[in-house]
């Protein structure tokens, strides 16, 4: 039988990723260009900067995935890109891409939903067992989702307030750390102590949603009292008592949220799913449940913003039909 051979694109944020996907779970190209030095020194992502460099090396991003996969686009099945959620203007550019290819070589178009694409990027690994749960931890979003099915997500806990990668981005440029902090704070944490009591927001008693701000307020007041009285505080011991409250709070919930719906799989997904922290504490928590729930982890080039698990979700698109047409337009909020 023929392989099935998806093209995918993605540039909702700031790297602009092109990976060509076999079956939906081969990975045969996979090209990542990183904006992250230009946007280093504004301590984060600016969106009109990120837009331009994507129209800069989206067509050479094609060509190098194409040249590595040794294929043209003769050989591809489909089309795939992010439609959203992200930055608009970074998203129109994958999405305008995609629409000139799929056009020019007559090939069908697939719109992906970008948090879609980081639980699948767990298909790359293993194949999915249902009914599983995903921990989504990125930049944008922090969310436990619930699947019944290929394609059938349903959000059974959000962030009320900020999404975890982006507490870890404010907490590290309070300590002074350079963008994107999540990285930094993890390495530090693992040479520091959680010696400071910070707070976790577990919220009502059934809930699975989640809250950060309070915890990255106590941050910034704590570090502000502590140079008020003249004292001294260690970063790697506030990045480790950081961490040490966030991890209790993403894993906890998880392993509630994994009983209650009696899953067979959980599955870890999005930029913080790099957090060596929180790897260990899901591998130490869910190791006793040995092969009645397995625990899926991304490796590290899958976790952040890739092209990979838009294909590997867009297969599954594909398989059921679903198509996009050329009115395609990018949806900076659309909903999972
Ligand atoms: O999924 P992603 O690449 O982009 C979005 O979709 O948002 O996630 C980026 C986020 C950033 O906030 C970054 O600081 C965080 O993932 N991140 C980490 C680590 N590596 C990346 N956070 C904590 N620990 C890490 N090792
Ligand atoms: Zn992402």
């Amino acid at each position: 039988m023929k392989k099935e051979l998806i093209l995918a694109i993605e540039t909702s944020c700031d790297e602009t990723a092109v990976a060509i996907i076999q079956d939906g779970k081969e990975i045969i190209a996979n090209v990542v260009a990183s904006q992250i030095e230009s946007h280093k020194r504004f301590g984060g992502v600016v969106p009109e900067v990120a837009s331009r460099h994507h129209v800069e090396q989206m067509t050479i991003v094609i060509e190098e995935a194409l040249q590595q996969a040794k294929l043209t686009m003769d050989d591809i099945d489909a089309v795939a890109v992010t439609e959203g959620p992200g930055l608009v203007g970074a998203l129109l550019i994958g999405v305008n891409a995609a629409k000139a290819l799929a056009f020019a070589h007559n090939k069908p178009l697939i719109g992906v939903h970008h948090i879609a694409g980081h639980i699948y990027a767990n298909r790359l690994v293993k194949e999915m067992q249902f009914p599983l749960l995903a921990l989504v931890v990125s930049g944008g979003h922090t969310e436990l989702v619930y699947m019944e099915d290929h394609i059938t997500f349903e959000v059974i806990g959000e962030t009320r307030d900020d999404a975890v990668g982006e507490a870890y981005d404010k907490v590290a440029r309070t300590i002074g750390l350079p963008y994107p902090g999540g990285p930094h704070i993890d390495r530090l944490a693992h040479e520091g102590e959680p010696t400071l009591d910070l707070p976790r927001a577990w919220l009502e008693k059934d809930s699975f949603d989640f809250s950060f701000s309070g915890l990255k307020s106590a941050v910034i007041n704590t570090l502000h009292n502590v140079k008020q009285r003249g004292e001294e505080i260690k970063p790697e011991d506030l990045a480790a008592s950081f961490q040490a409250s966030v991890i209790d709070v993403l894993v906890g919930k998880t392993l509630k949220a994994a009983e209650k719906y009696n899953v067979k799989q959980v599955l870890l997904a999005g930029g913080v799913a790099a957090n060596r922290g929180l790897r260990e504490e899901l591998q130490k928590t869910f190791e006793p449940f040995d092969k009645q729930l397995e625990l899926i982890i991304p490796p590290l080039p899958l976790c952040t913003d890739n092209a990979a698990m838009i294909g590997a979700a867009a297969s599954e698109l594909y398989k059921s039909g679903k198509r996009a047409a050329m009115d395609l337009n990018a949806n900076p909020g659309l909903m999972l």
